[in-house]
Formats: C-alpha cells, sequence, structure tokens
C-alpha cells in the first residue's frame, strides 16, 4: 500500500528511511528526536555535528548507524505560533523536502512521524492534515515509493473525537467501543417505519445512497431494516446494461469501469492507494479475488454510489454490512460524496480498521 497510518514506536522500523523531527541545531533533542539519537547510538551525533545545522522546513541525510533502518533524514518543522506565521507552508515543505532527499538517493521506503506535532505545539489534526495530503500530493508523481505515517501516542479516542457525525453512527450500531449498548439501531427504529416503503426497491446500498439529508442515526435504522427483510433486488436504471454484464467477474467488472470513467490504469491505482504491482497483477488476472479493502479501495477511486460499489463487491463475493464499524465509515463517506481515499483511511485508522488501498 503506497501509503498507511500505522500505532507505533518509529525507532523499530524497518525501511531504507526514518524521518527525525529535529530541531535547527541537529544536535538531538527530546520527543522521537531524543528516541532516534538514542537507538542509533553516538555515531549519528557525530555525523550530525558535520551537517552545520539545518533551516526550518529543510531536510537533511545522515545514516542510520544501530536502527534497524538505512537512513535517517532529519528535517526541522515550525514551531506553532497560532497559524499566521508560515506555520503550514513551512510544515508542508519539511514532508515535501524530506520525501525529495529520499527520492533523490533512491530510497523507497520512507517512515515519519508527525512533526511538529509534540514539542512544537502544532494541532494535531491539522497537522496530520498537512502529512497526509503532502505525502499523498508526493506519491502521484512517485509511483514506486511507499509511505507511512506513524503515530506513537495509541490514544485513539482523540483522533474519533474528529467525527463526530460516524461517531454517532457507530454508537447507534455499537462499534464504537463507547461502552454504548442496545441494538444496532435502537431508538430509531419507530422513526425509521414510516419511511420503510420508501426503500422498497432498494437494496441497503441504495438506500444509504439515496437518504442525503437523514441524520446519520435515522440513515443506520433504515438501513436496518433494508438488511432485515429480504428486500426485490434493486430494479437497475438499465436491465439490459444489467443483465449484459451479469456475469463478469471483478477484473473485467473493474476493467470496463475504468474505461467508462475516462481514467487510465495508472490514474485509477494511485487514486486507489494501490500498488502499482498489484494492480498488474489483478488486471493480467480475469478471476483474480481482491481482499474487501482492496475491492472498495478501486469503487472509491472510481467515485462509485454505494449501490455500484456493492455490485462490485459482489463480483469479489463480499457485501456491505450495517453493522461493521469498516463499513459504516466506508459507506458514510461515498454517501456525503468525500472520495479521497486518503482522507477515509485516516477516518478508518482513528477507529482502528483496516485502511483501503493494498
Ligand atoms: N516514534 C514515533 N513518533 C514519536 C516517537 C516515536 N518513538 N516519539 C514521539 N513521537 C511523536 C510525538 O508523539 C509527536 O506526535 O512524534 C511527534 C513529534 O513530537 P516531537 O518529537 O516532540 O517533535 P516536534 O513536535 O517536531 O518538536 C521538535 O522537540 O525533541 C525536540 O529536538 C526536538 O527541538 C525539537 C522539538
Amino acid at each position: 500500500m503506497p501509503f498507511q497510518l500505522i500505532h507505533g514506536d518509529i525507532t523499530k522500523i524497518r525501511c531504507d528511511a526514518i524521518v527525525n523531527a529535529a530541531n535547527e541545531s541537529l544536535l538531538g533533542g527530546g520527543g522521537v528526536d531524543g528516541a532516534i539519537h538514542r537507538a542509533a547510538g553516538p555515531e549519528l551525533l557525530a555525523e550530525c555535528r558535520t551537517l552545520g545545522g539545518c533551516r526550518t522546513g529543510q531536510s537533511k541525510l545522515t545514516k542510520g548507524y544501530r536502527l534497524p533502518a538505512d537512513y535517517v533524514i532529519h528535517t526541522v518543522g515550525p514551531i506553532w505560533q497560532g497559524g499566521r506565521s508560515g506555520e503550514p507552508e513551512l510544515l508542508c515543505s519539511c514532508y515535501r523536502t524530506a520525501l525529495s532527499l529520499a527520492a533523490e538517493n533512491g530510497l523507497e521506503t520512507v517512515a515519519f512521524p508527525l512533526i511538529s506535532a509534540g514539542a512544537y505545539g502544532y494541532p494535531e489534526q491539522e497537522a496530520q492534515r498537512i502529512a497526509v495530503q503532502t505525502i499523498a500530493a508526493f506519491l502521484e508523481t512517485h509511483p514506486d515509493m511507499t509511505v507511512t505515517l506513524v503515530i506513537y501516542d495509541g490514544t485513539p479516542d482523540r483522533r474519533r473525537s474528529w467525527y463526530p457525525e460516524i461517531s454517532e453512527l457507530l454508537d447507534r450500531a455499537g462499534k464504537s467501543g463507547s461502552g454504548q449498548s442496545g441494538s444496532a439501531f435502537s431508538g430509531a427504529q419507530k422513526a425509521a417505519k414510516p419511511r420503510r416503503r420508501l426503500f422498497r426497491n432498494m437494496n441497503f446500498a441504495g438506500a444509504v445512497r439515496k437518504e442525503t439529508a437523514d441524520t446519520a442515526a435515522e440513515i443506520a435504522a433504515d438501513a436496518e431494516y433494508c438488511m432485515a427483510e429480504p428486500m426485490p433486488a434493486a430494479v437497475p436504471a438499465s436491465l439490459k446494461e444489467e443483465l449484459l454484464h451479469a456475469d463478469e467477474s471483478f477484473t473485467q467488472m473493474l476493467l470496463r469501469l475504468i474505461d467508462a470513467h475516462g481514467m487510465t490504469d495508472a490514474e485509477c491505482y494511485k487514486k486507489a492507494n494501490i500498488d502499482r504491482k498489484l494492480f498488474s497483477k489483478i488486471r493480467s488476472d480475469i478471476h483474480y479475488r481482491p481482499k474487501k479493502a482492496t475491492a472498495i479501495a478501486f469503487a472509491v477511486a472510481l467515485e462509485l454510489s454505494a449501490e455500484e460499489t456493492e455490485d462490485l463487491l459482489r463480483r469479489a463475493g463480499y457485501a456491505f454490512s450495517p453493522s461493521t464499524p469498516f463499513d459504516i465509515i466506508v459507506l458514510y463517506f461515498i454517501k456525503t460524496g468525500n472520495y479521497n481515499v486518503f482522507e477515509i483511511n485516516e477516518a478508518l485508522f482513528a477507529y482502528d480498521q483496516v485502511l483501503i488501498g493494498a
């Protein structure tokens, strides 16, 4: 997967280069800087002394010494001063210069901590947003690189507070681990009853797509009804079209949709956060059976509706379920029209779910 988020300690990551959140002296400090110097050993500091420091927003390369990583890229993030002193641009420059330095030196696997989000006081959500967007943009033109954002403090609740609507959906499904009990959609079922007829001719995904203004809870409640009783298959917009492709494999449907959407293969697999080599494997195997997260990544890249996504999933032997956090979160983004695979992965990461892509 070209870009992923993980929980962990960056000093333990085996890759071509880990990035250090250093200060302009490059002579070590606390936080991740201190951890990297401790793990690398004194030779790292000795080499840093020869570099003559580093300006904020810039990056410099050293060996990794006793670290599992071969190299360390030292970058200096901005100190947060309220956001009006060029901090966003400087933080963006940290990721861009570090990745450029890696690419120039043929380093293909890079791991970052969340630069400036510790002692330098950068608000974590904004720091993560800049990291994700800058890394994703860089990977657009460097499809052979793999980048990991390593989040050290495993306190998921803070990240979940960034997604109040998703938390509400998951709480109602009793899936957010917030101690809420009760059935998936308790309390909202009565509200959904009058509307049940509305979904008579839709499957779950179609129903979710249809309701644009509903509260999260009502949508979830309707979904329950849609799954509770066998619904007649949705009457597809063009029955002939549907029948024409009724027995398509996953690969056949994927390749047809890529063409139908006027996308190139590369545009699609990059937007899906799918590795180029894996895409080639899928393209050459008409019976390829992807993981569910891979199939959904392609649906997101193609910006399919919930119903079309369900059809593509079916070709790979999967279906949506309104009671799993992963499906609820993915459907929330599809229904709200946000097809940014990296933003979807930030939310999935906040709820300890599998990320989409491969
Ligand atoms: N692995 C991954 N991430 C880590 C680790 C680790 N072992 N240790 C800390 N972090 C995370 C923090 O949780 C934070 O999200 O790194 C992020 C950056 O925090 P800091 O290390 O405090 O770096 P920063 O905010 O950029 O401040 C840099 O602090 O340590 C000094 O010398 C450094 O002066 C510089 C300043």
